[in-house]
């Protein structure tokens, strides 16, 4: 059974001059998550904030921060993001130790999220799809914001969606990357759940953006497994 339609807002385009305004506004807007893209530059071709700058903004909302690590080697640094205030730690399945890395931010109490790039099938998670709490299925290529919405993934969230109600595991299933009010409709018919939103909500009006996405979500019924 699907879960409510979440949207988790980007901060990756944002006013960075005003960030702690910019979360605040997603929140009254409706935001249900506050999205943080991490990229080191290795990984992904950008470099983007750091635990530092999550900890600054921490106490700008009570939204869960959903932390997106486009980094190599993760397990090295889930502590800090642990410490700067995440709430759900992702991490990609194309970098390394995966038990490992989905252990150390067990331990840290937080949850766990595994990002597939557009081109990593679902197979990739097979093993441990009934240890985490989040899979993230990348909608463009990871880096920045702004892209396309690359439409071939559908049939990958489709079957994530049918490979999470078929186990009952108590997943969610996050987009990432082009969603907009044409796109938003599309992935929640093919089974997301969170939807992550970077320059169709803050580049305009952020309480307005949020809540025409949301509209446009809702609308859309799930064309698999209905609840
Ligand atoms: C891309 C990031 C995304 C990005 C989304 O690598 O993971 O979260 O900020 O931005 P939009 O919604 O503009 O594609
Ligand atoms: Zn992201």
């Amino acid at each position: 059974m699907m879960n409510r339609i979440k949207i988790a807002p980007s901060i990756l385009s944002a006013d960075f001059s005003q960030l702690g305004n910019e979360i605040i506004l997603a929140e009254k807007g409706g935001a249900d998550l506050i999205h943080i893209d991490v990229m080191d530059g290795h990984f992904v071709p950008n470099i983007t904030i750091g635990p530092v700058v999550i900890s600054a903004v921490r106490d700008k909302t009570t939204l869960p921060f959903d932390v997106h690590l486009m980094i190599e080697n993760p397990i090295r640094y889930v502590d800090d993001f642990a410490k700067a205030g995440a709430d759900i730690i992702t991490f990609h399945a194309e970098t390394n130790a995966l038990l490992d890395t989905i252990k150390k931010v067990k331990d840290n109490d937080k949850k766990v999220g595994i990002s597939l790039n557009p081109s990593t099938p679902l197979s990739v998670v097979n093993d441990v799809i009934d240890k985490i709490d989040l899979l993230l299925i990348m909608t463009v290529h990871p880096g920045f914001s702004g892209q396309k919405f690359i439409h071939d993934v559908l049939p990958k969230i489709e079957k994530g969606r049918k490979i999470i109600d078929e186990g009952q595991l108590k997943i969610d299933l996050e987009v990432d990357g082009g969603i907009n009010e044409n796109t938003a409709p599309l992935a929640v018919k093919h089974g997301a759940n969170i939807l992550v939103a970077g320059s169709s909500v803050f580049k305009g009006d952020v309480m307005e953006r949020i809540k025409s996405l949301r509209l446009c979500a809702e609308g859309a019924k799930h064309k698999v497994f209905k609840e």
